[in-house]
């Protein structure tokens, strides 16, 4: 992929910079939504299932938001690119009821951090795929390579459908034209623009990544939102080392061999 992911970094880090105290104080009104409600369910359920102590990396965890959602946690990794969310997230929501045994933030971008394979039992990122970091083959199997055996892998990303057309068309005439630009162009229009790239998929899109990702089982559902914070549509992908148990929000594996209609690729 055509992407200067450390450009992309510098971007998000200045964006996030001026919006942690913000995005902070958001999650007092996010916790309340059924959007927030259904993740925080399913990520209670996934972290129980393993029926016992497990290692988690939430990876672009901004502020902390659903480090009060996990259940039977040893080890607690926090994994984020901005100091300022990281900050933030030693005063997460919901502090009071969380229960991981140690809770660990580093600054780190998840296209260039290591650990050790087999280190997790669950990695989970929510919110951070989809504006200025693509869902790529490579990152899902450096994933792939963190978890443990039976590991689980649950993130989400924008669906370009949940995108009014005018926007989607507007991205798509700024893609054409920016790809048209020798690469130094590229780079002064990125750093004048402080440009955040958009990376929404279609669920066919993601389907694909997942396919050549090393991950043997994976489930894809599209999502509402409904946030007073945010609109739009969310695909949330679920994906196994081995075989997982499923949720009744989240579609059983083989629901990806007939994925619903698609809206044309942006
Ligand atoms: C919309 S916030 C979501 C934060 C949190 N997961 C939540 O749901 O509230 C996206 C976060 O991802 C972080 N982020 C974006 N790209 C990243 C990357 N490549 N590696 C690590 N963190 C990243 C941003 O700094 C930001 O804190």
């Amino acid at each position: 992929m055509d992407i200067d992911l450390h450009q992309a970094e510098a971007a998000l880090q200045n964006s996030y910079r001026a919006n942690a105290a913000q995005y902070r104080y958001d999650d007092e009104i996010e916790v309340q939504t059924p959007h927030h409600q259904r993740l925080a369910g399913n990520l209670a359920a996934i972290s129980s299932s393993f029926g016992r102590r497990i290692s988690v990396l939430d990876v672009g965890c901004g502020t902390g938001r659903f480090f009060y959602c996990l259940r039977n946690v040893d080890r607690l990794v926090g994994m984020d690119i901005s100091p300022e969310m990281l900050l933030a997230a030693e005063q997460p929501v919901y502090r009071e009821k969380i229960t991981a045994r140690t809770v660990q933030l580093i600054q780190g971008n998840a296209f260039f951090a290591s650990f050790e394979p087999q280190s997790f039992d669950l990695i989970y990122s929510f919110g951070m795929f989809g504006h200025g970091c693509p869902v790529t083959v490579d990152v899902c199997n450096k994933f792939y390579s963190w978890l443990a055996p039976g590991g689980q892998l649950y993130f989400d990303t924008v669906d370009v459908r949940g995108v009014c057309l005018s926007r989607r068309l507007k991205w798509q005439l700024r893609k054409m034209l920016y790809h048209a630009l020798p690469p130094k162009a590229r780079r002064a229009l990125d750093q004048r623009e402080g440009h955040t790239p958009f990376f929404g998929l279609t669920r066919r899109q993601l389907n694909q990544i997942m396919r050549q990702s090393r991950f043997p089982h994976f489930a894809i559902v599209s999502e509402i939102c409904h946030s007073p914070l945010w609109k739009g549509r969310h695909l949330e992908c679920r994906a196994g080392v081995s075989a997982f148990q499923n949720f009744t929000n989240i579609t059983p594996p083989n629901s990806t061999a007939n994925p619903a209609p698609e809206s044309p690729t942006p």
